[in-house]
């Protein structure tokens, strides 16, 4: 795709492999959201024509997102974004039942740290980077009220057994509600198929081609009596999230998921064939390069690698001056790389965890980007390590 290049000029020569940071947004939801910057502004709630425009906008995205995520559009919650639909849905059930949490600790910290704050049972994971079932299994009981297991892991990208979870949580905690953090999964599986079964579900605009700071929380109907407001104000989003809706975001947010949705198909196929292309490429170029996560466990768009004695923090430096932008196992907000929690979950010990890159790929990326990034990423690594790029 065309991009911003170091030097901030639009189509210099560059690769973006950061989609699961955030992704561009699609043509279609900066389309569909303009209106509502502009001339159609007015505040739903109200009671006048322009306001009554609103309502319907915001009432044809609840249909549309409903739709996509497989459920009735009186269950969508729009909410700030990932990370609020994540404390929502932990923060909300604990804060109306009480009981136990349990989770996996390779979750984001807006599900962990929401988690651990109200005393919650970590389960750890396999060293491929899925969650434990057998520590699941052993993890739950008659106190749990909700079990919380991400669909798509942000870092590693391994896909999360659901169906296998949900099956242990009706089996051994029959009160337990489940709770799965989707944010990653929109652009790559088939929600409102995969999920039928979770009681919420977390999404967020910004990594499927919407706008950032917009996402939403599915509440099914089992799940409504459980959980309680962790925000008091109006009574917007059945009470469980008041505040002004963000019609331009949530309008912007449907016509991203519709149009993910209905490409699903081709962009995984294409895009597993470009990360594919890209690992291939690395493997044959940077000896010793290791693949974090089997490929067939992980989502189409994630190549997560190690460069043995190469520290992720320098081959990042060097590849972002040459325009490719990806990003070492976990950002932060200050900039600074953490030893990540995910790797730790999945037994990584002592320098290996300072050497891990996370390249992430979207719908958008190109053959291009993609060879342009392989060259980059091996010459850097060549030169951190003393060797020579491609062995000449
Ligand atoms: C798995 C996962 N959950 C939650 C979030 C938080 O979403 P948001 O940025 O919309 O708050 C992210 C964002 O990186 C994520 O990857």
């Amino acid at each position: 795709m065309e991009h911003s290049g170091p030097d901030g000029r639009t189509g210099s020569r560059g690769a973006y492999l950061d989609h699961a940071a955030t992704t561009p947004m699609r043509a279609e939801a900066v389309a569909a959201m303009l209106p509502y910057c502009t001339a159609e502004f007015a505040n739903p709630s109200g009671v006048h024509a322009a306001a009554r425009r609103a309502r319907r906008a915001l009432d044809d995205a609840r249909d549309e997102m409903a739709s996509v995520l497989g459920c009735a559009p009186g269950e969508v919650v729009f909410t700030s974004g990932g990370t609020e639909a994540d404390n929502l849905a932990v923060l909300g059930v604990h804060g109306r039942v009480g009981g136990l949490v349990v989770t996996s600790a390779i979750e984001h910290d807006a599900v962990l740290n929401p988690a651990r704050r109200v005393g919650a049972r970590i389960v750890g994971v396999t060293a491929q980077g899925v969650v434990d079932l057998d520590a699941l299994a052993l993890a739950l009981d008659e106190t749990a009220t909700l079990v919380s297991v991400m669909a798509v892991n942000n870092e590693v990208g391994t896909v999360q057994p659901l169906d296998d979870v949900v099956a242990s949580v009706r089996r051994a905690a029959p009160r337990a509600l489940v709770h799965s953090d989707a944010v990653q999964a929109v652009v790559w599986r088939d929600v409102a198929v995969e999920l039928a079964e979770c009681d919420l579900v977390s999404v967020s605009a910004h990594k499927f081609g919407g706008p950032k700071g917009v996402g939403a929380l599915v509440v099914r109907r089992r799940a409504v009596g459980a959980l309680g407001a962790i925000c008091a104000g109006g009574g917007q989003e059945r009470g469980l999230r008041p505040g002004t809706e963000n019609v331009a975001g949530i309008v912007a947010m449907a016509a991203a998921a519709r149009a993910t949705v209905d490409e699903r198909a081709g962009a995984c196929a294409r895009t597993r064939r470009l990360r594919d292309r890209f690992l291939d490429g690395l493997t044959e170029a940077v000896p010793g390069m290791v693949e974090s996560a089997p490929r067939d466990l992980t989502a189409p768009g994630h190549a997560h690698v190690r460069f043995p004695g190469v520290a992720a923090e320098e081959l990042l430096f060097l590849i972002d001056e040459a325009g490719v932008a990806a990003s070492a196992g976990s950002a932060c907000s200050s900039g600074a790389i953490e030893p990540s929690h995910v790797l730790r979950a999945m037994g990584w010990r002592g320098p290996a965890v300072r050497e891990a890159v996370r390249f992430t790929l979207g719908p958008a990326t190109t053959e291009a980007e993609i060879d342009f990034a392989a060259d980059v990423v091996a010459a850097a690594a060549a030169s951190l390590t003393g060797l020579d790029a491609m062995g000449d």
